[in-house]
């Protein structure tokens, strides 16, 4: 199946987000500011399902009409294994954060965490990244997640380096059928190295303590990515700051356009993201 399809006829106009915490979940705002674009009349609630509960929740959810849903930590990996079907990146990602009511009553499983980051990479912030050498940092499911719509923009080779090397290896290995080579290693094998484009998929970015990184070189056209984002900068994006300063960004951008891939799969309408990113970047900064 391709990754991006029509979107299905819509049943309800009940959407949410399943997860555990939620309290701080900024996607209702989001997609309360997608549905005035179009004047879409619907709802989009932030729900916290108990850890026992979420296969049960899910198919309440869509016995009772519910348009679509959401789905974060820590329930990625379990909605893409209750679906009926996904699609190739959730596949790759073996995990979901977006799930559709198919006609029939089946459910699709979809990911769009990375077909966001991509997005706001390269429309938001216009960085090239075919023909560029891009570093994971990480092996986890937030960098599993975004592999596949990284090697679909044709870099020149996608490096995923992680503490535990053996991790970082056995998930480029997944990767192994890509034409794009697709290496895995641990933090010091990259000392020395040049990479043009550098995310953080680590959960070390989350503190504001600053990473130690490993050695590797940067060049004047690289750019420094962190899939996470905080009012206080992160480790990672001091770091950056300090490295490239031309080219730093969190991921608040790539949360808006993976609930706006999530709004179009859904609804068949794509929002426009900008005004939403810039009004949430406000809203964190006061
Ligand atoms: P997620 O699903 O959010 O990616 P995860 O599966 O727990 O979360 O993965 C967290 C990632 O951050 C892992 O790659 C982890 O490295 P290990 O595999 O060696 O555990 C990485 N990580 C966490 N804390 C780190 C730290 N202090 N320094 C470097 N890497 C760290």
């Amino acid at each position: 199946m391709t990754s991006e399809q029509a979107a299905p006829s819509i049943s309800s106009s009940a959407y949410a987000v399943f997860g555990n915490p939620i309290k701080h979940s900024k996607s209702p705002a989001i997609h309360s500011a997608f549905s005035e674009q179009f004047d879409d009349d619907i709802t989009y609630r932030a729900v916290r399902v108990e850890v026992d509960d979420f296969e049960l929740k899910v198919s309440r959810f869509f016995q009772r009409g519910g348009g679509g849903l959401n789905v974060t930590l820590p329930f990625k990996e379990r909605a893409f294994i209750l679906s009926d079907e996904a699609t190739d990146r959730a596949t790759r990602a073996r995990a979901a954060n977006c799930l559709i009511p198919l006609p029939d009553g089946s459910i699709r499983a979809d990911n769009t965490d990375g077909i966001g980051m991509v997005r706001d990479m390269v429309a938001n912030l216009g960085w090239q990244l075919s023909s560029r050498r891009v570093l994971l940092l990480g092996a986890g499911g937030a960098v599993r997640g975004v592999m596949q719509p990284l090697l679909m923009e044709n870099p020149t080779e996608l490096v995923v380096a992680n503490r535990t090397a053996q991790k970082a290896e056995a998930l480029a290995s997944e990767f192994a059928d890509q034409k794009i080579p697709v290496q895995g290693c641990g933090l010091d094998d990259i000392n020395g190295q040049s990479f043009d484009l550098i995310i953080n998929g680590t959960s070390a970015g989350l503190t504001t303590e600053l990473v130690s990184l490993p050695d590797f070189n940067l060049t004047e056209r690289s750019c420094c990515y962190d899939m996470m984002y905080s009012a206080e900068p992160t480790g990672f994006m001091r770091w950056a700051a300090s490295k490239t300063p031309w080219a730093v960004s969190d991921g608040l951008g790539m949360l808006v356009e993976q609930a706006a891939e999530s709004y179009f799969l859904w609804r068949g309408k794509r929002p426009d993201t900008l005004k939403v990113i810039q009004s949430l970047r406000h809203q964190m900064s006061i």
